[in-house]
């Protein structure tokens, strides 16, 4: 029997697309609000060196793995991740064009990630099980409530339900590989605290120092929309919650919520949507 749980009819295998965001990055892109676009552009700012430490810390145990199926699924994983690092460079790149200073930014998570790289393999593969929970939690409310994204441009919005629908399919990878190769319960969940600690500290530095810029920092009705946005209606992290927390049950596994039918609606709506050759539906090519 396979060692992949990735559940019959969901394929790990890499879209080539790319996404001309420029000109829409140069306005405040989800709905004109400063909090909600620089929110997401937050979140953006650590892919690239976040998505490419995942593919490092899989990798370091891409040879002990013996299950084709898994195996093929390791491809489609680095695959897709280096596509998403790829494309969020651009759109980080991009983002320039309001004057952020994305250097300074990108130096800040930098040296933390210059940090984890020294931990050993087991921490770093933790690690990476523990951030891609929450890119799977978050990929799934952003398929599953259209409400995050009103009022995105239509290019936004295209890119980050590609992102959502790529991270639902590789949810169980590098959780299956952990579990093959390290196995250790305990401390999937410790290195989890440190994930969850760095995940908002950095989203929240990077949201201020986007904030900072747009000359919003200090604005109260700012911060209390964004707070409302987060928390209060639709509340998006509050929806989240207890999915985020289901990661500390000791039989925890990313196919416990099983998304498959949303991400199978989804493709067919965007294969409506973008019409037939679609992008976003297509065959394993690796
Ligand atoms: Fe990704
Ligand atoms: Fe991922």
């Amino acid at each position: 029997m396979s060692i992949s749980s990735t559940p019959q009819g969901v394929s790990v295998s890499p879209r080539h697309v790319s996404f001309d965001v420029t000109e829409e990055l140069k306005t405040l892109w989800h709905g004109n609000d400063a909090f909600r676009t620089a929110f997401f552009n937050a979140l953006s700012l650590q892919f690239p060196d976040g998505e490419q430490h995942f593919i490092d810390a899989v990798r370091l145990y891409r040879d002990r793995i013996d299950d084709p199926k898994l195996s093929q699924e390791i491809r489609g994983f680095i695959g897709q991740e280096a596509l998403h690092s790829r494309e969020h460079k651009s759109y980080n790149e991009a983002l320039k064009a309001r004057s952020y200073d994305i250097h300074a930014i990108d130096e800040r998570f930098r040296r933390h990630m210059k940090w984890v790289t020294r931990l050993s393999p087991s921490r770093r593969l933790a690690g990476t099980c523990g951030a891609e929970h929450y890119t799977a939690v978050l990929a799934n409310a952003i398929l599953r409530y259209p409400e995050w994204m009103e009022g995105a441009t239509p290019t936004m919005k295209k890119l980050w339900r590609w992102h959502a629908i790529e991270e639902t399919e590789h949810k169980s990878v590098a959780f299956d590989v952990y579990r093959e190769c390290v196995g250790d319960d305990r401390l999937r969940r410790v290195v989890f605290l440190f994930v969850t600690y760095n995940f908002f500290k950095y989203t929240f530095l990077n949201t201020c120092s986007l904030l900072k810029t747009e000359g919003k920092l200090w604005s109260l009705r700012t911060w209390l929309g964004g707070i409302n946005f987060l928390w209060g209606k639709p509340g998006i992290l509050r929806s989240c919650l207890p999915e985020f927390l289901a990661y500390f049950r000791k039989d925890f596994h990313p196919w416990q919520q099983d998304n498959r039918a949303l991400l199978a609606d989804t493709l067919a709506e965007l294969d409506r949507d973008y019409n037939a050759t679609s992008i976003f539906r297509q065959e394993p090519d690796i």
